[in-house]
């Protein structure tokens, strides 16, 4: 989604504000602008598609003499991909940068359609560049608290007012924004990876706050009120952008499951207490978008069945408007890798709001869910560049895995821990091997990459798994793809099953897997081209069979995993479709 960066300082505000807009591409995007800003003009320079393109155009300009600067990645919401509708906006002696949705912007334009506004642009954010110039006086800080007042929905805008040629301005409400501090420098941008290798001082700002940044200072505002804010020292792990050797940055992430599990786990496993205990909570509410909430779907599974704890799990964008029904027992626990999606923010500000204890499980560190949560574990997977999730998912599902072990443990449901936390130091080996088998699934992508519709069946965990093997392919390879509970293909969907449609059936639940097996042959004598993915002690010799290592309940569907996702790469490829950011997505989900 939208990324957003600023500077102001002695250095030129190109060279810092480029490379800052290119580590917020990953976040997806497609147009990107700038502005810049001296006492006397501000210009702006805009260009559809990559920032490359817009650097061509920069590269055409002296821009030497400009100390001060905001910049925008675009992922369009309100009009079309057009360079009139990327930012920055500008309007009078205002030009601003949005990351996020104006609600009620339709009532607002039309009312400065009668006061004879003419709008250049179709988004949200041209109306309130026109909203600040209309209500503009000297206190700045004044007419932006107007202003605020009158847009509902979600906004970090960067905004710089041409009467103050020697300031940025940042608001927050809803959307993520932090102000890096400098030495007689300051930034701002969407996330701190796009600005930490200039500084690692960070001004978090929370919902309502107005920030007036000059080079020497930044003054922080709740309405006209200055209000005091931590300066947090935080050493960030500074991504090198650099896919060492593989031609996509999705295989390289995936390639890294096993040492970032080894990473991550191994603390716990040296010492389980270091996990939350949840021994005192009746009901689990899992929350979260996509992949995250198929890793809970997961997670679900074996809280249920191992350590014996009614868990639900919802998609974050209905959890927020559904009515809960919580007691004082109940856990919300919330998944995400971004830390910052709008919906799971949402969600857990609803949870905190009804005084539910809340847990995160969140990859990048200091993000607003990791912040906001009573209890914060990180994935710990470094960044993620490619649009889709494969490691910080993996480590998701191996957190959950490993909190469902603690508590059954605690509970009594498991005695000998000490098996299990073998099978999990265990686990990285596994995967390097499951890795490994690249070939077959390369073969299989070759079958599979030119069909219209793919299916993934399997029952209770098996089918969680399905979710995102299914999610996986359909994202990077536009290929339809559904992930079916087994036994539900008969009620209607079988009837899609055509002559070498590929079914992929998933069995690593020997309680199931008899059914499971049979629904794969139902598709199959319906002429399916059908693939088994199960382990070795429950392997058929089905023709095609891809077979994982036996390991514990616990440990089990982490095996399963990279293989749906590198025939899922391994078919995107195939199409030649743009693998790390696939067409209409975004990485950090900040809008509703
Ligand atoms: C799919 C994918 C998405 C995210 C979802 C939630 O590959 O990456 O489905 O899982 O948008 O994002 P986070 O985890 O950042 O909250």
């Amino acid at each position: 989604m939208c990324g957003i960066v600023g500077y102001i300082g002695n250095r030129k505000a190109n060279e810092v504000l480029i490379p800052s807009l290119k580590r917020l591409e990953y976040r997806g995007y497609d147009s990107a602008g700038i502005a810049l800003a001296n006492n006397t003009t501000c210009q702006i320079i805009k260009s559809v598609g990559k920032i490359i393109n817009l650097e061509k155009k920069l590269n055409k300009k002296d821009l030497d003499s400009y100390h001060l600067g905001i910049a925008h990645t675009r992922w369009a919401t309100h009009g079309a991909v057009t360079e009139v509708n990327a930012h920055p906006q500008q309007y009078g002696k205002i030009t601003i940068v949005h990351n996020g949705i104006i609600e009620n912007v339709d009532n607002i334009k039309e009312k400065l359609q009668r006061e004879n506004i003419k709008f250049k642009s179709e988004t949200d954010t041209e109306v309130i560049a026109v909203l600040l110039n209309k209500y503009l006086e000297s206190n700045f800080i004044k007419t932006i608290n107007k202003v605020m007042n009158l847009l509902k929905g979600s906004f970090a805008l960067g905004i710089i007012n041409q009467d103050e040629a020697n300031k940025l301005y940042i608001v927050k409400k809803s959307s993520p924004v932090v102000i890096g501090v400098g030495d007689n420098e300051n930034f701002f941008a969407s996330d701190i990876s796009a600005i930490n290798y200039f500084t690692n001082k960070f001004i978090f700002l929370d919902d309502n706050e107005i920030a007036e940044i000059t080079q020497e200072k930044i003054v922080v505002y709740n309405g006209c009120n200055i209000i005091s804010k931590n300066v947090n020292t935080i050493n960030t792990d500074i991504n090198d952008y650099d896919k060492k050797g593989y031609p996509h940055f999705m295989l390289k992430e995936i390639n890294e499951q096993p040492q970032i599990l080894k990473n991550t786990l191994t603390k716990y496993l040296n010492d389980i207490k270091l996990l939350p205990d949840l021994t005192s909570y009746q009901e689990l509410h899992i929350v979260a978008c996509g992949s995250a909430m198929y890793a809970g779907m997961i997670g679900k599974q074996l809280f249920e069945q191992q350590a014996h704890i009614k868990t639900y799990v919802e998609v974050a964008s209905e959890y927020r408007y559904q009515e809960q029904l919580y007691n004082e027992k109940t856990l919300v626990i919330v998944i995400s890798q971004s830390g910052e999606t709008a919906d799971t923010i949402a969600a857990l500000r609803k949870a905190k709001k009804q005084k539910q204890d809340t847990l995160a499980i969140v990859n990048v560190k200091n993000s607003t869910i990791a912040r906001d949560a009573d209890n914060c574990l990180y994935t710990e997977a470094f960044e993620e560049i490619a649009v889709a999730t494969t490691k910080a998912y993996t480590l998701q599902v191996a957190l959950l895995s490993l909190l469902s072990l603690k508590l059954a443990y605690d509970k009594g449901y498991i005695t000998d821990l000490d098996k299990y936390l073998k099978d999990f130091r265990q686990l990285p080996n596994y995967l390097k091997k499951v890795i490994a088998q690249d070939q077959k699934y390369q073969e299989i992508a070759k079958v599979i990459y030119k069909s219209k519709d793919v299916f993934f069946i399997g029952r209770k965990i098996d089918y969680a798994i399905c979710l995102e093997g299914s999610l996986k392919l359909k994202e990077i390879s536009y290929i339809h793809s559904e992930a079916y509970q087994a036994g539900e293909l008969k009620h209607g969907t079988i009837s899609l099953i055509d002559k070498g449609t590929p079914v992929f059936a998933i069995i690593t639940d020997q309680s199931i897997a008899d059914k499971t097996m049979s629904n794969l042959i139902e598709t199959t004598s319906r002429g399916a081209n059908g693939y088994l993915i199960t382990t070795e002690s429950l392997k058929t010799g089905f023709a095609q069979e891809i077979i994982v290592k036996d390991a514990t309940n616990f440990v089990q569907p982490l095996l399963v995993i990279p293989i749906l996702q590198l025939i899922a790469y391994y078919t995107a490829c195939l199409k030649k479709c743009d693998v790390d950011k696939p067409k209409n997505l975004a990485k950090s989900v900040t809008v509703e």
